[in-house]
């Protein structure tokens, strides 16, 4: 997969992307992440992305010529489909299901929106997709490009080292994951539960479906029946 992601604040990336899982899975070769600086795309002197509103009205309008020009530039270097997204409030909601979609795509393209907005003509004309990572509004969409990121790259064969920890963690078939403790078995007065030492592993199976059923329950009623374990 390769990733290219478009943003007024092109460092933010590093610590995320430079970091753990998702750096080794570049160093694997499994995703090629580049980050571009919006301003490198302007023909304005000053640099500047952005310009009032038209109509009037508060803060500043990222401006619809540095975004084609970007994504000029970005797909004269992908070989094949891409496809565009924009990170913002508006966008459809990030679901396990929709990360998992996402993680088939060969080609990704994130366009970082900011301050008032982005000039609409880019939704129009430029964007496949637009994503949101919640209802509640962030300073801009690179925190949201990380959390996308991040969300599909681990879906990537051979990213995770150990299979199974993809197949039972929270959300795959609308489960919430089960309890896990680790040593020491003995620690104050707070009891690891008896059969995860037991040794019995259709026991420990079994308590662990339970358990991801019963959390899911109390915690999350709103998620559709769970389809692992009717
Ligand atoms: N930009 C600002 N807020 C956002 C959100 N919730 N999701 C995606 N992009 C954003």
């Amino acid at each position: 997969m390769r990733v290219d992601i478009i943003s007024i604040f092109p460092k933010m990336f590093s610590a995320v992307l430079d970091e753990s899982i998702i750096k080794r899975a570049q160093l694997k070769g499994k995703v090629k992440i580049f980050t571009h600086d919006l301003r490198d795309y302007t023909l304005d002197k000053h640099r500047k992305v952005d310009d009032r509103p038209f109509g009037g009205g508060a803060g500043m309008v990222i401006q619809v010529e540095p975004i084609f020009r970007a994504l000029q530039a970005i797909k004269r270097k992908i070989k094949g489909k891409s496809k565009v997204i924009l990170l913002s409030p508006q966008g459809k909601r990030l679901d396990q299901a929709y990360a998992k979609k996402l993680s088939g795509c060969r080609n990704l393209i994130f366009i970082c929106g900011h301050y008032e907005g982005v000039d609409e003509r880019v939704r129009q004309h430029l964007v496949d997709e637009e994503i949101s990572i919640g209802d509640y509004v962030l300073t801009g969409g690179e925190l949201a490009a990380m959390v996308v990121v991040d969300s599909l790259v681990r879906l990537l064969p051979g990213v995770l080292g150990d299979k199974n920890s993809l197949n039972f963690e929270s959300f795959e078939g609308n489960l919430l994951e089960y309890p896990q403790y680790s040593r020491p078995a003995k620690f104050k007065n707070w009891p690891v539960p008896e059969v995860l030492v037991s040794g019995d592993h259709d026991k420990i199976s079994s308590w662990r479906k339970q358990e991801a059923i019963k959390r899911t329950k109390e915690r999350r009623p709103d998620l559709p029946p769970h389809q692992l374990y009717p």
